[in-house]
């Protein structure tokens, strides 16, 4: 069923956009104490569901609000029942200095490569030993960023294979290690991307009291979504993952879904596309192009063209049903990049080598996750190297380079100054591949906009 139309006629748009993502926490009238009365009915219903072990950390906790960065330190490791040695060891260093510069960071972790589904595309899930991240290991990537003295806030991006597998306990240790090592001054923010396949409820529960922004990947229609993230048992998620997103949203965590645009979702009817999302409950998505290997470029690929007509069917459709109430990031950020105002997405936003990184379980850094199974990008290991030693290394001199080389190749497209290149990974998929020319990718959908609005004009 379409959710009933909400009354947020008369908010800024950026209420109206969170208000729409947490369609569960929308009040009646619109009214902040109910709301809140909302948060606090939720937070006792997760209460009541946790195990008894659990249940002490999350009284523990609730009492600190939601404010881990700074409350959860006061909590000793020993009484969260953390007890691997690298809590222990978890001194903050040079704590009493503040950053000195405003620089941001993203951190694409890869917590744990375990999965429990086996998507068509994906080559991120591993199986066996060492394949999740330590403690150590997570101690060492929040020091590296706290040693830092540049960085004034870094986002953790937790990433697998599936984060959600991590358990209660191995992710307050996690989120104790930021609150131990951070380096005072210096803002940490946490937001997850999971299949929502199988969520505990205790895991929910914590990702509530850590005001989470839980991303759950839905590749659309059921048809399409059973035939391309299957479980590893070889059986068919969307049910679950739909009741993995009413809890999610119930607990008013839930910020969207990602759905990964293969050959199959870009030639599905977008009317029937959004339409079954609508009907899930589902009013914002992000959508990713089906990406082939970093290093050899083979595999499942949507190329730009066939991905930028898909936005324009998308567009089109929104445009002239607003009604749907649907929001899609590439569409919205497209649109302000367009009308040349900041998007906040890193694809539309210009350099992002040295403020993305993609971090291993073993602690190799890469740029972005995206270049897995790419060398070039492979910028050495954290055990090895700080941050500030990573920018500066011959390895990143070197990526830097080939960016400056593309810039130069895509700006007599008339359109560059809007998508200031697009995602240099595209790039380098269309030169594995062969196909490397003078525009990203993105114009038709610019000149899409264009022709729209010259219509418009006379029209008016
Ligand atoms: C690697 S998964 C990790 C987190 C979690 N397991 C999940 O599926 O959401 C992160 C995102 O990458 C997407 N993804 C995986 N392989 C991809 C590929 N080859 N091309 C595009 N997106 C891909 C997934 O669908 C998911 O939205
Ligand atoms: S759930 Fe995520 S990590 Fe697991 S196979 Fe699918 S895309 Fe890969
Ligand atoms: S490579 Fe693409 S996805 Fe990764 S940070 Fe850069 S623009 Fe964003």
């Amino acid at each position: 069923m379409p959710l009933e139309a909400a009354p947020t006629d008369g908010l800024p748009a950026d209420v109206r956009q969170a208000l729409r993502a947490k369609p569960a926490l929308r009040p009646a009238g619109c009214d902040g104490a109910a709301a809140l009365a909302a948060l606090g009915e939720t937070q006792r219903r997760l209460r009541t569901r946790l195990a008894s072990a659990e249940a002490r950390a999350f009284d523990q906790l609730i009492h600190l609000g939601a404010a881990p960065a700074s409350g959860l330190a006061m909590v000793p490791a020993a009484a969260l029942g953390l007890t691997d040695p690298a809590f222990a060891a978890a001194e903050p260093a040079d704590r009493a200095a503040p950053p000195t510069g405003l620089g941001s960071l993203v951190l694409i972790a890869k917590l744990t490569r375990h999965c429990n589904l086996r998507c068509t595309y994906c080559t991120d899930w591993r199986e066996g030993p060492g394949n999740r991240m330590t403690a150590a290991t997570q101690a060492l990537m929040v020091r590296r960023v706290a040693e830092d003295r540049s960085v004034a806030t870094a986002r953790f991006i937790w990433h697998g294979g599936e984060p959600s597998l991590l358990g209660v306990r191995r992710m307050l240790g996690f989120l104790w290690l930021q609150a131990r090592l951070r380096r005072p001054g210096q803002d940490f923010t946490n937001s997850i991307q999971t299949n929502a396949a199988a969520l505990p409820d205790p895991v929910v529960a914590l990702w509530r009291l850590f005001d989470f922004k839980v991303s759950v990947s839905l590749d659309g229609p059921r048809a399409i979504h059973d035939r391309q993230r299957r479980t590893a048992r070889g059986s068919a998620s969307f049910d679950a993952v739909i009741d993995g997103i009413a809890r999610l949203r119930e607990a008013g965590v839930f910020a969207g879904v990602l759905i990964v645009v293969t050959p199959e979702v870009a030639a599905c009817p977008v009317e029937k596309l959004v339409g079954e999302l609508v009907d899930a409950g589902i009013h914002a998505a992000g959508f990713l192009p089906v990406r082939p290997d970093a290093g050899t470029g083979e595999g499942p690929y949507l190329p730009p063209a066939a991905f930028a007509d898909f936005l324009i069917r998308l567009f089109d459709l929104l445009r002239t049903r607003p009604d749907l109430r649907f929001d899609v990031r590439e569409i919205d950020a497209l649109h302000a990049a367009w009308q040349r105002q900041a998007t906040g997405f890193c694809e539309l936003n210009g350099p992002c080598l040295g403020g993305y990184f993609g971090i291993e379980p073993d602690g190799t850094v890469r740029h972005c996750d995206k270049f897995l199974g790419s060398a070039d990008h492979a910028l050495g290991n954290l055990a090895e190297r700080s941050f500030a030693d990573i920018r500066a290394s011959a390895e990143m001199t070197a990526l830097k380079q080939r960016e400056a080389e593309r810039w130069l190749r895509l700006r007599t497209c008339r359109w560059y100054g809007h998508c200031k290149g697009w995602c240099p990974h595209e790039s380098h998929i269309a030169a594995r591949r062969g196909a490397a020319g003078r525009c990203c990718g993105l114009a038709p959908v610019f000149d899409h906009f264009e022709t729209l609005a010259g219509a418009e004009r006379q029209r008016a």
